[in-house]
């Protein structure tokens, strides 16, 4: 069993403004063979946390910490975050140009694996994967993300979850652009991965459509940087019906 933690997570990003607070000490525990699911109103920081564990440059931690099974996971660079067994599918997946699909995947487990799959059961693996996710061979051979589709891209970021076997995926937004179909093709991935792997998952979305067939054991309401409320899967029904008003202050009246 592997076991991230996050405690009170301090996180500020640099803006026109100056230095900005994001995250305000965030606190959650994510086992393997757990499913989280992050929900909250737009800007609240949901990506700033799925960024910041997977370790991008623009976030810096100014307090708190991430450990995965008692290792400081902000001590590492990002590829021995992957290593370790870190997983991100992005909101917004980024092409690369000049890089096709087949070598990005192979590259990727080599780096992970520390040595390079066998040609015939990666290929073997590759294509069933592929075929699952009802993604077309054909997209072996093109650049990364480049004039995918949303959902193309999505499912992409899927493949590589399947492919990679990470210990703890952060899947953000993943459902977001996705038709009905795709929706359930891609739940289907992650619960393959689930299944496979005891997979610990920290799913980020804004719609309850995809806890239907991704079936979380615990959610978790972020806002304005801090984890407002945390519960089982009724709060996610709970807040599709009402919003997140009730934990927004007040709009201060401009004539007050
Ligand atoms: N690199 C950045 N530069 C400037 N501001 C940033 C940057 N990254 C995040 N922010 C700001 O931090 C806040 C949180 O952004 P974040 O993307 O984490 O929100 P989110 O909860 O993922 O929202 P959404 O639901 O819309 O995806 C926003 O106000 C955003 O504008
Ligand atoms: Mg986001």
């Amino acid at each position: 069993m592997s076991v991230l933690e996050i405690r009170d997570l301090h996180v500020t990003v640099e803006t026109d403004e100056g230095t900005t607070p994001i995250l305000n000490g965030v606190t959650l525990t994510i086992r393997t063979g757990e499913t989280h699911a992050i929900m909250g109103p737009n800007g609240s920081g949901k990506s700033t946390l799925a960024y910041t564990i997977a370790g991008h440059p623009k976030y810096t931690v100014t307090g708190g910490s991430i450990t995965l099974d008692g290792e400081d996971v902000l001590e590492m660079t990002v590829d021995e975050r992957a290593r370790a067994g870190l997983f991100l599918a992005m909101q917004y997946p980024v092409e690369i140009p000049g890089v096709t699909v087949t070598n990005f995947l192979r590259t990727a487990k080599t780096a992970i694996d520390g040595e390079a799959p066998s040609i015939r059961t990666w290929t073997k693996d590759v294509t069933s994967a592929m075929k699952n996710l009802r993604m077309d061979g054909k997209f072996a051979q093109r650049n990364v993300n480049e004039g995918f589709s949303g959902g193309e891209k999505k499912r992409h970021e899927i493949l590589q979850l399947e492919l990679l076997r990470p210990r703890i995926a952060v899947l953000d937004e993943t459902d977001s652009g996705l038709d009905v179909d795709a929706l359930k093709i891609v739940s289907e991935g992650v619960n393959r991965a689930k299944e496979a792997t005891d997979l610990g998952v920290l799913l980020i979305t804004h719609y309850t459509r995809i806890l239907n067939y991704i079936k979380p054991d615990f959610v978790h309401v972020l806002v304005r940087g801090r984890v407002a409320e945390e519960g089982g899967p009724e709060l996610a029904d709970r807040l599709e019906r009402e919003g997140y008003d009730r934990f927004l202050e007040p709009v201060a009246d401009a004539d007050a």
